[in-house]
């Protein structure tokens, strides 16, 4: 197998799992993958993004926090969700999303407290035993936002070459309030998105979603 074969295979393989096993990973594990994910680029290798990685009590202790926060006071982003500006293209691949993962976890479009549900196991973690959560500098904007994606995206791969399974969760990243109190970050920073940890529990059919992607031809424009 060529490097790129390699890759070829973590990258495919690389998928949100929304169905995870409570058995913990070992630290070792947990610290080589980010360790490989620590070579990613950032605009003057400046590696602006900060990790807190909850397990045990404390994940625990946020689940409760998030499900009650949320029921209390709905989202509390620092950064805001501009979804009134997407194009009709990113709206067409949104509905699609939408409709296979309803459809995974048996949901009914219209069902209000059925999608509720659907929410409430993004702040459950979908049963992961680990979760990470990905802060930016508060002075920044997209600049910044840019180098954290590459890193999230690297520990992404790092997992999956190393057996495990992860989903990044913007929905989690909107309760920047909670789990700010939870694990005592100050505001020097802000939150940018959730990444649940684990191994994939293969059983659960809502575990992974088939879907397509643009054709390269779709966003690439050729200049010669
Ligand atoms: C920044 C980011 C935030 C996401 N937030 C959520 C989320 O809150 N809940 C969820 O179930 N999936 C979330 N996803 C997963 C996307 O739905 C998923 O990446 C997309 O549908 C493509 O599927 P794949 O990751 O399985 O290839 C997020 C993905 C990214 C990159």
């Amino acid at each position: 197998m060529t490097h790129a074969d390699t890759l070829e295979t973590i990258m495919a393989e690389r998928t949100s799992v929304r169905a995870f096993l409570p058995d913990p990973v070992a630290d070792d594990l947990l610290d080589r993958a980010f360790a490989m994910a620590a070579q990613a680029p950032s605009n003057y290798n400046t590696q602006p993004w900060t990790v807190c990685l909850a397990s045990g009590n404390t994940r625990q202790r946020l689940e409760d926090a998030l499900v009650a926060a949320f029921d209390a006071e709905g989202f509390s982003p620092d950064i805001p969700f501009l979804m009134d500006g997407y194009t009709p293209l990113m709206r067409e691949w949104m509905a699609r999303h939408l409709v296979a993962q309803q459809a995974a976890f048996g949901v009914a479009r219209d069902a209000t407290e059925e999608r509720r549900e659907l929410l409430l196991r993004n702040f459950r973690f979908f049963g992961a035993p680990h979760v990470a959560f990905f802060f930016m500098p508060a002075f920044g904007n997209e600049r910044e936002a840019a180098d954290v994606a590459m890193f999230a995206q690297s520990v992404m791969l790092a997992l999956t070459a190393l057996g495990l399974a992860s989903c990044p969760q913007t929905s989690v990243g909107l309760m920047a309030a909670p789990v700010r109190t939870v694990l005592g970050v100050g505001d020097e920073v802000k939150l940018l998105f959730a990444l649940s940890i684990g191994y994939e529990d293969r059983t659960a059919k809502v575990a992974r979603l088939a879907q397509d992607r643009l054709l390269v031809s779709g966003f690439l424009t050729r200049f010669a």
